[in-house]
């Protein structure tokens, strides 16, 4: 299927008193004064595939979470167009836009947004109270993503008897209660304590294979995101930087702004072997091939003790994509120590 699920056309969303006229005149002169005003989305363009999942990264104040509120339209763009699987929701009603969210999106809050009178139980089947569901079909369901999520045991609870990293727990349940196509996560994890964090993304990316849901992350941690993310757009100002795949990110960094947003990071860890791959036009490479899904920093040990100066490297099928060059490999994985 090639239309993407969403599609976001040069979208502004401008705060001040005038905004519709503060964007037009920073389209015709970019480097204009605020005159009062904050731009938090810049002419942000960026395609998400069905079953994609990407994350949005960039210091506080970058205008993350105003653009996936744009995505689902909890605010109203300034200006640019905005398509759910091909329907532009900038024209839809109030009524047709409820129901796209009750039965696509799902959205997981920074600040949680559970209610407070409540119990842990009652917020994750208010969703599914919503669209309808019998009770006893609402509590089954609320009961099963509470268990995924370790809260089985508190479903009595009221939201302020939780802990900050409980209740972020309950507020990523109660979006996954509606199984949505669509997901969008503003830092869904940012509460909870590195150990349960890692539980959490080895559980959501178990989730992800399940299914080919869309989904829009939010994080402030670099490790997250490579461990989660298709493609990685970095914002800056309310503009995107870079969209792109987390090899590319560090391998080829398209401003010296994302160049020092990735520096630090263990580059063999992120880069794989296909990534460093170059076509063998026609020439043969000896030895035994490596996964061009591999990171350069899991074949350590091959590159240390191989002999060669070219390796091939295998796609998926085990086909001979082309060779990774030994000496290019060990740079990476001894960059840091240089
Ligand atoms: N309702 C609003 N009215 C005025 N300004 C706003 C409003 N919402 C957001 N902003 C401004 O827009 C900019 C982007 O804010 P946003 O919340 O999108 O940033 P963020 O990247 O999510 O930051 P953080 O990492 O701290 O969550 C900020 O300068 C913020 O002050
Ligand atoms: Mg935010």
């Amino acid at each position: 299927m090639s239309e993407p699920a969403i599609e976001c056309c040069n979208v502004w969303k401008v705060f001040g008193p005038n905004p519709v006229a503060h964007a037009r005149t920073l389209k015709q002169e970019p480097s204009a004064g605020s005159d009062g005003h904050v731009v938090a989305v810049r002419d942000v363009t960026l395609r998400v595939k069905r079953g994609e999942m990407l994350v949005v990264m960039g210091l506080s104040g970058s205008g993350k979470s105003t653009l996936v509120r744009c995505l689902s339209r909890l605010v109203d763009v300034t200006d640019g167009v905005i398509k759910i699987d091909g329907q532009d929701i900038g024209s839809l009603s109030e009524r047709d836009l409820i129901a796209l969210r009750r039965e696509k999106m799902g959205m997981v809050f920074q600040s949680f947004g559970l209610l407070p009178h409540r119990t842990v139980l009652e917020n994750v089947a208010f969703p599914l109270e919503m669209r309808g569901q019998s009770r006893s079909a609402r509590i089954a369901r609320a009961r099963e993503v509470l268990a995924l999520v370790g809260l089985a045991e508190r479903e009595d609870y009221y939201p302020r008897e939780l802990s900050g990293g409980q209740q972020q727990r309950v507020g990523i349940a109660r979006s996954l209660a509606i199984e949505p196509d669509i997901w969008f996560l503003d830092e869904p994890f940012s509460a909870l304590d590195p150990l349960i964090r890692r539980e959490m993304q080895d559980e959501f990316l178990r989730l992800k294979q399940l299914s080919d849901r869309t989904i829009v992350f939010i994080t402030h941690d670099f490790d997250e995101a490579l461990r989660l993310a298709d493609r990685i757009a970095i914002m800056k100002n309310g503009a995107i930087e870079q969209c792109d795949t987390p090899d590319r990110i560090v391998l080829q960094p398209a401003t010296d702004y994302v160049a020092r947003f990735t520096q630090g990071i263990d580059r063999a860890r992120v880069v794989h072997a296909g990534a460093l791959c170059t076509p063998l036009n026609g020439s043969i490479v000896e030895g035994a091939p490596v996964a061009s899904d591999v990171t350069i920093r899991a074949l350590s040990r091959r590159l240390v003790a191989e002999t060669r100066a070219l390796i091939p490297v295998a796609d998926s099928q085990g086909h001979i994509i082309g060779s990774l060059n030994r000496t290019q490999a060990l740079d990476l994985l001894l960059g840091e120590a240089q």
